[in-house]
């Protein structure tokens, strides 16, 4: 994102592409970047990078009693306003309370309040929109039974709902947590539930009973998470690991899911349907009409081995489209060996540059957006940090940092000096094959480098 914002200093030629991007969305530790980026009123992406520098769990054990004993209060007092709580709630507050000690300016914020900041009244950031996923009432909890039919969710500023076809409702963010009955208030209505870190973190909440196995944690970030833990389930009615919402979707009556018939609503970490770590489902559909997603893929994918992407992100948004919005509308992804063996691991590449492989959206002439697809890879720091590492010093930040922004510009043009004139082409693609007009040379030989086919 640095590397495309012209709020920078040392600016390349492709910046400014994140000031005419639209849309800005995230899941998981995405959705604390988008979080923590917008409710500063839009700060760029080096003032939250010097920020995070200063954020570190309080090492005397005086300042961890007190932050936890006022994790514990808040939660307490969301519960006796009369509200079921979950560790979710625990967890926001944990995150509220260290993303505190950076020195960022916000105060409590909701997620709606977002739509009064200056920079988005202004349209000077991108419309952000974090995920999480819903499960089903009166199923298990265990994550291995999320599938595709379980829906995304979607909050943004103004809306918490679902594109899926089986849901097709969105409740009004700034009213979260007031008890409907078919839509109707059932008594007054809550304002303020919306709190933004627990919303963030409900999109990131990929602890779970199996977290510290899952990740192999050690250590540090070990004691961290068996402490911090241990005090956030203090108040954790009914044992929770997931994020309880009051369901503003209660006894809908035109809604095809079950997700009607309970007065709680359940929410996981976004990426917990079947590894969709990138946030495409928002972003394809036909309604917001975009021509290019820039994707960039952190995933551990080759968990076990090294923890590299391997294209599973995009492969598991491609298998929700089919089932959503129709076979072919999303790009085919290679698998995951072959992926790996034609390289796309380990630099940019576009997706569903030629259309003929693509069937429209249904009953337009609409095609998906390309996608600029772009996997973290070791260009100047081994940056496949694992979902389970905590702490990060000064020198791992900066250098992860660079890292990306070397990958984004590829190598300041060194790597390819006609980058920058490709993200452009990039973005007019879908332009030029809607007009049907002469493809500019330079663009062409970007399409014939990038383009996967
Ligand atoms: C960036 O440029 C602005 C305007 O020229 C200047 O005020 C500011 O000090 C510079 N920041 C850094 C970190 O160099
Ligand atoms: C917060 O605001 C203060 C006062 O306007 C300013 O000095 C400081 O640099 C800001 N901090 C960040 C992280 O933007
Ligand atoms: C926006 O600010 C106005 C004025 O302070 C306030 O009345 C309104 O509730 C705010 N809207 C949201 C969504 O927070
Ligand atoms: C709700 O629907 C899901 C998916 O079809 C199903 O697995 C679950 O058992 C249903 N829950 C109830 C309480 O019927
Ligand atoms: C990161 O990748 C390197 C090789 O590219 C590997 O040696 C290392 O074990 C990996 N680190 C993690 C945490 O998986
Ligand atoms: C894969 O891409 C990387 C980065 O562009 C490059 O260094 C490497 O030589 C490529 N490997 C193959 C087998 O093409
Ligand atoms: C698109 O794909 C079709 C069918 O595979 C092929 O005939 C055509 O040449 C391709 N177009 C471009 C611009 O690559
Ligand atoms: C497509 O058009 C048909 C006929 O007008 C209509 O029945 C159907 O609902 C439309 N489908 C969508 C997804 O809009
Ligand atoms: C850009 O410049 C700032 C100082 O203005 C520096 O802190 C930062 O590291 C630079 N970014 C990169 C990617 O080198
Ligand atoms: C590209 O430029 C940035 C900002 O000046 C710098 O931090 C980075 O090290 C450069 N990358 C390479 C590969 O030289």
């Amino acid at each position: 994102m640095a590397a495309l914002d012209n709020r920078l200093n040392n600016s390349t030629k492709s910046s400014g592409l994140l000031q005419a991007t639209d849309y800005l969305a995230g899941l998981s530790g995405g959705a604390w970047l988008v979080g923590s980026l917008v409710i500063s009123d839009w700060i760029t992406p080096e003032t939250l990078l010097q920020a995070m520098t200063k954020m570190s769990f309080p090492e005397s054990s005086l300042d961890t009693w007190g932050m936890l004993m006022k994790i514990v209060l808040d939660t307490a007092s969301k519960n006796s306003a009369g509200f079921q709580t979950s560790v979710t709630d625990s967890w926001g507050r944990l995150f509220h309370y260290l993303t505190g000690q950076a020195g960022l300016n916000y105060t409590d914020p909701t997620w709606s309040s977002i739509q009064n900041l200056s920079s988005f009244t202004s349209h000077e950031m991108p419309f952000p929109i974090i995920l999480s996923t819903t499960l089903f009432p009166g199923t298990s909890f265990d994550v291995s039974q999320i599938t595709h039919g379980n829906s995304q969710l979607e909050m943004t500023p103004y809306e918490v709902g679902s594109w899926d076809s089986t849901f097709r409702h969105f409740a009004n963010t700034e009213y979260l947590g007031t008890p409907l009955d078919a839509g109707k208030p059932v008594d007054q209505c809550v304002k303020g539930y919306d709190n933004a870190h627990f919303l963030m973190c409900t999109s990131g909440s990929i602890f779970n009973a199996d977290f510290i196995g899952a990740f192999n944690i050690k250590g540090w970030d070990k004691v961290f998470v068996e402490t911090a833990m241990k005090y956030l389930e203090i108040v954790n009615q009914g044992e929770f690991q997931v994020g309880m919402f009051e369901n503003p979707f209660y006894k809908m009556s035109d809604m095809k899911t079950n997700q009607t018939i309970s007065r709680g609503l359940y929410l996981y970490d976004g990426g917990f349907d079947q590894s969709q770590n990138i946030p495409f489902i928002p972003l394809i559909q036909p309604e917001r009409e975009i021509d290019l997603i820039i994707a960039t893929d952190p995933s551990t994918d080759t968990l076990g081995e090294t923890g590299w992407p391997n294209g599973q992100s995009v492969r598991s948004a491609q298998a929700k489209s089919d089932l959503e919005l129709g076979d072919r509308v999303f790009p085919r992804i290679p698998d995951a060996d072959t992926f790996l063996n034609q390289n796309l691991s380990h630099q940019p590449v576009f997706f569903g540059c030629n259309t003929t492989g693509l069937t429209p959206y249904t009953n337009t002439t609409q095609y998906s957006p390309v996608i600029l697809y772009m996997p973290m890879t070791t260009l100047t720091y081994v940056s496949n940090f694992s979902t389970g590492k905590f702490f990060y010093g000064a020198e791992d930040l900066y250098r992860t940092y660079t890292n990306a922004w070397n990958m984004m510009t590829r190598s300041n043009g060194t790597d390819d000096s006609n980058w920058d004139k490709c993200l452009g082409c990039a973005t007019l693609l879908r332009e030029f094959q809607r007009r049907d007009s002469d493809i500019p040379s330079d663009c062409q030989s970007c399409y014939e480098a990038y383009c996967y086919n």
